[in-house]
């Protein structure tokens, strides 16, 4: 169950078959920044013991799929190399509270979220590629099945910190609903979580 609140266009999955070089090159610095994320609030939050060994497990199996996304780049020849990051991650995390533990909360489900419609979008851009680009699709199939259990760790440790698995799925609802504005707004950028126009 990946708690999000709308559903990827029927578009998206042809525009992104016709963008898939540049979609990938996005997705491996999705797949650094996640690791970054996790390293972040282990810098940030060192006295939450329940954050520190699945963080420190999370930040090295994303940058394990960094490393396979540099790999499948290199196979299909796609040089990597700097990419404007979108807009949809940063202006997911402006909706978190300041006040603690809020920040902490909102920010764990901000990254559950994120992981959420990777997980998505990678499913359809598995079925999308499965015979245009076997070697994209068989790698997202495997990836994806981390994403959605990804999801579900940053909830867990939502309601972990808080204590109150209520207050989290009902502050999770509402942060979906934010997540699926969001990514209305930032259409029109060729990245994993942008799309067509
Ligand atoms: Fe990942
Ligand atoms: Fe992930």
């Amino acid at each position: 169950m990946l708690h999000l609140a709308s559903e990827t266009s029927p578009a998206w999955a042809p525009w992104a078959a016709q963008h898939v070089d540049t979609l990938l090159v996005d997705h491996a610095h999705c797949e650094k920044k996640a690791a970054s994320t996790a390293l972040g609030l282990l810098f940030r939050y060192p006295d939450v013991t329940c954050l520190q060994r699945p963080l420190a497990d999370l930040a090295k199996e994303e940058i394990g799929h960094f490393e396979r996304m540099l790999d499948l780049l290199d196979a299909r020849k796609v040089p990597f190399g700097k990419y404007p990051a979108g807009a949809y991650a940063a202006r997911l995390r402006e909706t978190c509270r300041t006040d603690e533990p809020g920040r902490l909360v909102d920010t764990l489900l901000c990254c559950g979220l994120i992981e959420a419609r990777s997980c998505e979008r990678m499913a359809l851009a598995a079925d999308a590629l499965a015979s245009m680009a076997p070697d994209v699709a068989s790698l997202y199939r495997d990836l994806l099945a981390s994403e959605a259990r990804h999801h579900r760790l940053f909830v867990d440790l939502a309601e972990a910190v808080v204590g109150d698995r209520e207050a989290v799925r009902v502050r999770l609802a509402q942060l979906a609903e934010v997540e699926a504005r969001v990514l209305a707004e930032v259409a029109g950028t060729v990245h994993l979580h942008g799309g067509p126009a």
